[in-house]
C-alpha cells in the first residue's frame, strides 16, 4: 500500500466520486501527436481509477466520457472516440466481471451510433447481476438535457393524472432524472487546470466537494485519486449549517 493510500480514513471515503476527464486533447498536442492519442491513452487513466475506487471500496464512480456538446466537435474525433468506445468496453467487459464491478450508462444514447449501442447494451446486460463498484458512464450526457427530459416526463405524468403537481418535491424531481439510482456525488474531480462544470450533473453537485488538478488526464493515476480522497477529508462540510452545529452532530 502506498504511504498516501494509507493515510486515506475509510470510515470516511466518498460514497460516490464524480469525474470530469478532462485534458487528452492537450495531453497529445504537448506530444506533437493527434488528439486521438490523448483519447486513447485516457483509457489507461480509466482503468487504473476504476480499480483504484474497487480496491478501496467506494460505492459509485461516475465518469464524464463524452458531453451532448462533444457531438459538435470535429467528425474525425467524434467516430474515433465511438470507436474507442467500442473497442474499450469489448475488451473490459471480463475484468469487470472479474472484478464484480456493474456498468451503468447516463445520457442521451440513442443518439450513439447503433453499434455502439448494441455493445453497450450487451456490456449493461453482462455485468448486470454485479454487486460491487457501479461505473456510471456519462454519455452523450449533460444536465440540462437530463432537465428538460425530467421535465418532460414529468409533464406527461401530470397530463395523464399519475402525478399531482402539489405532490412534486426535491425527491420526486431525483427520480426522474438519469441519476435516480445512484446517491449525489460527494467528490467531484476536474482534471486538467479548467474550474468549470461544463454541463456535468448541475443538480446532484449541489453539496459535492470540488477538486481541480492541473494534472491532464491521460497522466491521471491512483496516487493522484488518493490525493484528492485526502483532501476530500480535510474539508468540513456544512450543508448550510454552521462550523459548530456540523462539530456538535456530525453529519
Ligand atoms: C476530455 O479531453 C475528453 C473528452 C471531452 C471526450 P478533451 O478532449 O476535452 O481534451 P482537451 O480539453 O481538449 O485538452
Ligand atoms: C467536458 O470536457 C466533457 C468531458 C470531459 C466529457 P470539455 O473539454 O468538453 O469541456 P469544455 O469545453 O472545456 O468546457
Ligand atoms: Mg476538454
Amino acid at each position: 500500500m502506498s504511504s498516501l493510500e494509507a493515510k486515506i480514513d475509510r470510515q470516511k471515503l466518498p460514497r460516490h466520486i464524480a469525474i470530469i476527464m478532462d485534458g487528452n486533447g492537450r495531453w497529445a498536442q504537448e506530444k506533437g501527436q493527434d488528439r486521438l492519442y490523448g483519447h486513447f491513452h485516457g483509457v489507461e487513466s480509466v482503468r487504473d481509477i476504476v480499480e483504484g475506487c474497487a480496491e478501496l471500496g467506494v460505492g459509485y464512480l461516475t465518469l464524464y466520457a463524452f458531453s451532448t456538446e462533444n457531438w459538435d466537435r470535429p467528425a474525425n474525433e467524434v467516430n474515433g472516440l465511438m470507436e474507442l468506445l467500442v473497442d474499450t468496453i469489448r475488451k473490459e467487459v471480463e475484468t469487470l466481471n472479474r472484478n464484480n464491478i456493474r456498468l451503468d450508462v447516463i445520457g442521451d444514447t440513442a443518439m450513439l451510433p447503433e453499434y455502439a449501442q448494441q455493445e453497450l447494451r450487451e456490456a449493461l446486460d453482462m455485468t448486470a447481476a454485479n454487486t460491487g463498484l457501479r461505473l456510471v458512464m456519462a454519455l452523450s450526457y449533460s444536465s440540462r438535457w437530463e432537465m428538460v427530459e425530467a421535465v418532460k416526463k414529468i409533464a406527461v405524468d401530470v397530463q395523464q393524472g399519475l402525478l399531482q403537481p402539489a405532490d412534486i418535491d426535491q425527491a420526486v424531481l431525483s427520480k426522474y432524472l438519469c441519476t435516480s439510482e445512484f446517491p449525489d456525488p460527494e467528490l467531484m474531480i476536474r482534471t486538467s487546470g479548467e474550474y468549470r462544470i461544463s454541463n456535468f450533473l448541475l443538480y446532484q453537485l449541489a453539496y459535492a466537494e470540488l477538486y481541480f488538478t492541473n494534472v491532464r488526464w491521460p497522466d491521471f493515476r491512483k496516487e493522484n485519486l488518493y490525493e484528492a480522497i485526502l483532501d476530500y477529508q480535510q474539508r468540513e462540510r456544512r450543508f448550510g449549517k454552521t462550523s459548530a452545529q456540523v462539530q456538535e452532530a456530525p453529519l
